[in-house]
């Protein structure tokens, strides 16, 4: 059975405030999935519901089609979880910290020194296997927070924000052991409101603000859906072009349907045909003899879908 997590009409109310609004979401399979949204969009909420860690307002959710209200136990077996990085104790070695992790999660003690070393591996922390954790950086703490959900070996794996809070290199060491655990087998549920993080790392996403899902769907169909056809470059230029030469030379070139100019010498330029518009696009710019120094996808593209579809200001 494909492993699945599933949320039905699942609400939160905190007094009268409404943190989670009949959320619907059901993902299934072997993937990663990106749970992006805002601050305060109801992502953290959502994991803790999936977890038991509080309960429903109204609705409930799945796990491997079990009920997570009904039967938590049952639900969460074969779920690893990682929710608000709890701090180890600094005086503890990995090997000690996720031998505990294997007692609790009723490991035998048989199996336990291989699972422990496997998961050490998975986080590339087999080094510091005993190691006292005091002594380590935020991200390699973070790395055994991972390890000691995995401890287990869940086929499902709940992860909040798990790079939120680390410097650069932890941010891409922890995205990076993410898009490992993809390769075996697991369906991955990890929240973000970074999108960059999203594409870098998940297969579809979900995005939610003020507590209502906005939308799921593959990061493919995300792009094309709300790119309207319309694809973006940025162009580099070596000298710097008038606000009218860009009207009069760049705007009325066949296939674009929109020129930004983002400082003297960049130009953001939207238009139609995918890879067929962009090849007359790039011909065409370069004809111009504007000085074009290189022409590259914009990663901006994406940005501007999240921020159009997430309601600011209030
Ligand atoms: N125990 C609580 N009591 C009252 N309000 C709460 C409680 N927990 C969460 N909220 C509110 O619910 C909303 C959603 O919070 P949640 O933590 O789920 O957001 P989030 O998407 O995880 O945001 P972030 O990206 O900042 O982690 C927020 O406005 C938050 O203030
Ligand atoms: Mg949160």
């Amino acid at each position: 059975m494909a492993s699945s997590i599933e949320t039905f009409g699942l609400t939160k109310r905190f007094g009268s405030f409404t943190a989670l609004d009949h959320l619907n979401l059901k993902v299934e399979g072997s993937k990663c999935v990106g749970f992006l949204g805002p601050n305060g969009a109801g992502k953290t909420t959502t994991l803790k519901l999936l977890t038991d860690m509080i309960f429903p307002t109204e609705g409930g959710c799945r796990i491997n089609g079990v009920s997570v209200q009904d039967d938590r136990k049952r639900a969460l077996a074969d779920a690893g979880v990682l929710i608000e990085s709890p701090e180890i104790y600094p005086s503890l070695t990995p090997n000690e910290a996720l031998g505990m992790v294997a007692d609790l999660r009723g490991l035998a003690a048989s199996d336990r020194r291989d699972r422990i070393r496997t998961v050490l591996g998975e986080v590339k922390m087999s080094d510091w296997a005993d190691q006292k954790v005091g002594r380590m950086s935020k991200g390699m703490k973070q790395r055994i927070n991972i390890a000691s959900a995995l401890v287990h070996d869940p086929a499902v794996l709940l992860l909040d924000e798990p790079s939120t809070g680390l410097d650069p290199r932890g941010m891409a060491e922890v995205r990076a052991i993410v898009r490992d655990l993809k390769q075996s087998h697991r369906l991955i549920f990890m929240s973000s409101h970074i999108l960059s993080e999203v594409v870098d790392v998940c297969d579809e996403v979900a995005l939610i603000d003020k507590g209502k899902l906005l939308f799921y769907d593959t990061l493919e169909n995300v792009t094309a859906r709300f790119a309207n056809g319309h694809s973006t470059v940025d162009v580099l230029l070596a000298r710097p072009i008038t606000p009218e030469d860009v009207a009069r030379r760049v705007t009325p070139l066949p296939s674009v349907a929109g020129v930004q100019q983002l400082d003297p010498k960049r130009l953001r330029v939207r238009f139609t045909g995918g890879l067929d518009g962009q090849e007359h696009l790039v011909e065409a710019l370069v004809g111009l003899h504007l000085g074009v120094v290189s022409v590259a996808e914009s990663e901006s593209a994406l940005e501007e879908i999240y921020l159009s579809q997430i309601s600011r200001g209030d």
